[in-house]
């Protein structure tokens, strides 16, 4: 859309939009609403991006086979060719992959994570609720480094099998890869990021070499046998790359799930009421706190030929971004879609993604967020927030606090 056509005071660029922005970080709501209503597909020149904010269009996108993501394919220049991965040994992230590889990895990966995560539930459980049980019994503490930050990260390292005394290791290798998110970096930031991303994968071939020699109940163990089996044809690089982007890709993302969630129902207390009278609708709570506040607000994919998209014509290695905060706010879709209601039956958001590279993590999420809503609003029933400035995290295209103070 050229400038002139633009609304008065539209953005310019899908940075705007995102936690850059201090505006949008406070509440990018009102602004994605803007750009539903006077410009739901829009050009980002500069980022050489396409934005997409109306769910039909997202859905549409995200669950069509045909759009590619691989970074090689997307127009020269773009915000979406920036993101190839640096380490030739280690292959793609089934983020980034496409077909045959995509599934080549994925499927195997997926049928063993799914089979873990339904086998070790209790044990997810259990340590769930182990972590909130340390919590203090009473006062004010922060919510999201006692409870939010570490359950993720204790729970993935559970099940992919590190040891006992690597735990330390793993957080702390954990929480310099997840630097990587943020492309606005210090010197010093970028140099623990190193740190972690070599420490991490250096602990990874151990535990698959250990794995191989003498196999646990865990997910590492799972893959290399499968991969001795011939059932998995996944190298070791692209297996470790894949291992290690179930960390990077499941932990702030949970914890933004656990911590906006909490936020919600303190801010809507008719909203815990009706929750704690009715337990079974913890898994619908899940889903609205998605649709409400979504963790990760955008994805991507990028055209593989000319084609029209939204009604709007466009060209081949185009990168095509949609904003997932957008889509699940589309009143087409979602009546009242301003309000946060657990009771309200809806459309499926689109907080996961879609089609091909729906978040293999979303079942996971799923469990941790239920459980700790569940034990968490049980343990403490005089819950409530604490005099505090909220700050949401800067973090470009995720949503989550950096603090959520309350009192018990
Ligand atoms: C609330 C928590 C989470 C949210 C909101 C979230 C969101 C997303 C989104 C939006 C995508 C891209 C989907 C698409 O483009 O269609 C994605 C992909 C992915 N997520 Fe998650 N995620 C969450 C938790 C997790 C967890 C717990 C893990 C792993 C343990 C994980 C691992 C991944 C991976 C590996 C991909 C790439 C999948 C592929 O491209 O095939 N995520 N996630």
């Amino acid at each position: 859309m050229a400038d002139d056509q633009r609304p008065s005071g539209a953005v310019q660029s899908i940075l705007e939009l995102s936690a850059f922005n201090p505006v949008a970080r406070e509440n990018p709501h009102p602004m994605l609403k803007s750009m539903r209503e006077d410009c739901p597909v829009f050009r980002d020149e500069a980022a050489k991006v396409w934005l997409l904010s109306r769910y039909r269009d997202v859905r549409e996108t995200v669950n069509d086979r045909s759009f590619v993501r691989h970074p090689t394919k997307a127009e020269e220049g773009s915000l979406s060719a920036r993101f190839v991965e640096q380490r030739e040994d280690r292959g793609t992230s089934i983020l980034f992959l496409d077909d045959p590889d995509h599934a080549r990895i994925r499927q195997p990966l997926a049928k063993a994570f799914y089979a873990r995560i339904n086998a070790m539930r209790p044990q997810i459980e259990a340590m769930i609720d182990d972590i909130i049980d340390k919590a203090p019994v009473s006062g004010t503490f922060d919510l999201m480094a006692e409870i939010a930050v570490p359950v993720p990260v204790m729970v993935i390292a559970r099940i992919l099998g590190v040891d006992e005394d690597r735990l330390d290791d793993f957080r702390q290798w954990s929480e310099e890869v997840i630097l990587g998110l943020n492309p606005v970096r210090t010197p010093e930031e970028d140099e623990a990021l190193l740190h972690g991303a070599y420490a991490l994968d250096a602990y990874f071939v151990e535990l698959m070499e250990a794995r191989r020699k003498a196999p646990q109940d865990d997910l590492v163990s799972d893959m290399v046998q499968l991969q001795a089996s011939g059932e998995a044809d996944i190298s070791d690089g692209e297996l470790r790359n894949n291992l290690e982007a179930l960390l990077v890709g499941g932990n702030l993302t949970t914890t933004d799930l656990i911590g906006n969630g909490v936020w919600l129902f303190l801010t809507n207390p008719g909203q815990l009421v009706t929750f704690r009278d009715n337990p079974g609708l913890a898994s619908a709570a899940v889903e609205e706190v998605l649709r409400f506040e979504a963790p990760v607000s955008i994805t991507s994919r990028i055209l593989p030929d000319d084609r029209e998209v939204g009604g709007c014509p466009m060209k081949a290695r185009q990168p095509v971004w949609m904003s997932l905060a957008g889509a699940n706010r589309d009143p087409d879709v979602f009546e009242a879609p301003e309000v946060f209601d657990i009771t309200h039956k809806r459309a499926s958001h689109v907080a996961f993604g879609g089609g091909p590279h729906i978040c293999i993590g979303a079942p996971l999420a799923r469990i941790e967020a239920r459980h700790v809503y569940l034990k968490l609003f049980e343990r403490y029933p005089n819950l409530k927030l604490a005099e505090q400035e909220l700050s949401w995290r800067s973090l470009p295209f995720f949503r989550g606090l950096e603090r959520l103070q309350v009192e018990a």
